[in-house]
């Protein structure tokens, strides 16, 4: 029946309908998102981000300005002490606290506004940054052509619109602010404990290098497991959005069992992952923290000899103890960040890897413009192929005049939607050309040739909203009129008008409350909306409607058609026989090209197809004689 099926001509078995065994291709095929495998060094990301950031960088002195306020404050209170024990204490001046309480008191205030202040700030500053950052990635993602969309599985793109955004959203909101005021804290507690007291200083910060290598060694392995995790929750939401896109078929098949088991590998990769990713940060944050009580031990040694030989005073054993505690509680702080900030980096790393996917459908340079738009298309020579190797259409040249009403025919997998999808350029040829009017469409701004081409595919899809809505596709501007005109023409009015709200009729989400039938009619009446001159292109637009309405929509667009040019790919020989021109295309090639009763004398292809379509037809109208569908 269908001798372009490539995998029934090569392999007989009819329960294998799943690729040749020996595919050159991967089991799955890879989206360019992920082929893109460069690394990208933490500095590359911070430049990315810092692109979202920068509009904002006046909010951004202020908070490290606050920063350092809040350093410098922190630093006091120990420094107080010091002062309080070696003078008003040791002297037994009980007076002489006063003022070291009163500033120690207000200090503490002042901490308080400063580190509000600086929070709420770079808050505000991270949540502006990552609208900005997600507003560029969607709009990256709509730039995007057809063959990304093809490769790439929604769970990734919502993988990065949404987890991925959010780990970002923790660093810029949170762990910036951590980071960056432990950092400073850590450089002034260094340097005033040297100021102090070096050789207290030096025991005190004994333990930091062992403290540089853990992490070093830890900061990789947290990294790459952070990158193994969110490759499982990709897959992960892959797999939910396939099973719930595919759920008819998993209860009509009775999958329920493999789906569950499957789940069920995913759901415990996930734990794993992730706990894989606490155990290291454990191991990480219990090593730090012994470290730290070795320093202490080394200070309070070290201290009470140092005072025992005169080289220390009392009071800055006290403050030392206070000062290495402080300059361990920043570590600690970072180090309860760093999980968090080598999965924000590696995030980081896929949204840029994401952004570097670039169309490989190029608007022009400088576009070409149609002066005077008639309709005449022209393939020369066309080849496409969609993997290496594989050509979909072999060497097709057609020329189609302004106006002419062309049907194309032919077996499934044949080619037609390829050849609908190379008119609007949803992919672009390998060889060859494709003109509009003399003009190579890759001349054409893709605006203008959105303008020239409109294609009403097999299933469209409609948007969560009313009838309306969908047909208008939420342009305000279009009237009523000119949607009740169009769905007249396309014999959609009918089923609308019957609804129960009529053009406010809400529909469910992807239509799923409308027949497909009904579905197709309402696609061509949105069509006949938008593009009201351009070179129509229906792929089997109206293969789920009966056969009566079919009849009627031809009629209806007699009148839309005049003087337009338009390709009608149609499986039902009944709707092409009146077109100007039939093209018979069989395995990526054009076979026969001519009129209905040329193609009949011929006798091949075309009389073939039509010959056993009569037969059916036939049949079927002798059996439900009397018996009329009403829509
Ligand atoms: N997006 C795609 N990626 C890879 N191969 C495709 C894609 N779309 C179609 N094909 C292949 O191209 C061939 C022609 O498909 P198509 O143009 O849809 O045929 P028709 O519309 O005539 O049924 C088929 O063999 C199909 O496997
Ligand atoms: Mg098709």
């Amino acid at each position: 029946m269908n001798p372009q099926d490539k995998q029934n001509g090569k392999t007989p078995d009819p329960n294998n309908t799943g690729a040749p065994a020996k595919s050159p291709l991967p089991a799955k095929l890879q989206s360019e998102a992920d082929l893109n495998t460069e690394q990208f060094s933490d500095r590359y990301l911070f430049a990315m981000l810092a692109q979202f950031i920068r509009p904002y960088w006046r909010e951004l002195a202020l908070v490290f300005a606050m920063l350092i306020g809040v350093t410098g404050l922190s630093l006091l209170p120990p420094y107080l002490v010091q002062r309080a024990v070696d003078g008003p204490i040791t002297n037994g001046d009980m007076g002489g606290l006063w003022p070291y309480g009163m500033v120690y008191f207000v200090s503490i205030l002042m901490l308080f506004g400063l580190r509000f202040g600086h929070t709420y700030l770079l808050q505000n500053v991270g949540q502006k940054a990552l609208v900005n950052l997600r507003q560029a990635l969607f709009e990256h993602i709509l730039k995007q052509d057809m063959r990304f969309f093809n490769t790439t599985s929604v769970g990734q793109i919502v993988s990065r619109l949404s987890n991925d955004i959010e780990a970002l959203t923790e660093l810029l909101s949170t762990s910036i602010v951590i980071v960056a005021s432990n950092m400073v804290t850590v450089i002034g507690i260094v340097g005033v404990m040297f100021v102090i007291n070096w050789r207290l200083a030096l025991l005190g910060l004994a333990v930091m290098p062992i403290m540089s290598v853990a992490t070093i060694y830890f900061r990789r392995k947290i990294r790459d497991q952070s990158n193994r995790f969110h490759k499982v929750v990709a897959e992960y939401l892959t797999f939910i959005n396939e099973q719930l896109n595919g759920m008819l078929v998993v209860q009509l098949f009775g999958r329920q069992d493999v789906s569950r088991t499957e789940f069920d590998t995913i759901n415990r990769q996930y734990r794993d992952v992730h706990m894989n990713i606490r155990d290291q940060y454990t191991v990480y944050s219990s090593i730090l923290q012994m470290l730290t009580t070795i320093g202490l031990a080394l200070v309070l040694y070290g201290g009470g000899q140092g005072v025992l030989a005169g080289w220390a005073t009392l009071g800055m054993l006290i403050s030392f103890i206070q000062y290495s505690r402080r300059s361990f509680d920043p570590i600690l702080a970072l180090s309860e960040q760093f999980a968090q900030i080598q999965q924000a980096l590696s995030a980081g790393e896929r949204i840029a890897r994401m952004l570097r996917v670039e169309s490989k459908i190029l608007p022009p340079e400088s576009p070409a413009t149609i002066e005077h738009f008639r309709g005449a298309i022209r393939l020369d020579h066309v080849k496409l192929s969609y993997e290496p190797g594989m050509l979909v259409l072999r060497d097709v040249s057609i020329d189609i005049m302004a106006g002419q009403r062309v049907a194309i025919v032919g077996a499934t997998g044949a080619g037609k939607t390829s050849l609908a999808g190379l008119l609007a350029r949803f992919y672009d040829v390998n060889e060859g050309r494709v003109l509009i009017d003399g003009v190579d469409i890759r001349q054409l701004s893709i605006a203008d040739l959105r303008r020239y081409v409109t294609v009403v595919p097999q299933s469209p899809y409609c948007f969560n909203g009313t009838i309306a809505d969908n047909l208008r596709l939420f342009d305000e501007t279009i009237t009523l009129e000119q949607m009740v005109t169009s769905a007249r023409a396309a014999c959609a009015a009918r089923f609308i008008e019957r609804l129960p709200q009529g053009y406010d009729y809400p529909l469910l989400p992807g239509g799923s409350n409308l027949s497909q039938g009904q579905r197709q009619l309402l696609a061509l009446a949105r069509a006949l909306i938008h593009s009201p001159n351009s070179i129509l292109v229906l792929d089997e637009a109206t293969s789920n409607v009966d056969t009566e309405t079919e009849e009627m929509i031809q009629e209806g667009l007699q009148e839309v058609l005049r003087n337009r040019t338009s390709l009608i790919i149609a499986h039902r020989l009944s709707t092409v026989r009146e077109a100007d021109r039939i093209l018979v295309m069989q395995r990526g090639k054009v076979v026969e090209d001519g009129m209905h009763d040329d193609l009949l004398k011929l006798d091949g292809v075309y009389a073939q197809l039509y010959r056993r379509q009569f037969a059916q037809m036939g049949m079927a109208e002798a059996e439900s004689k009397g018996e009329r569908l009403e829509m």
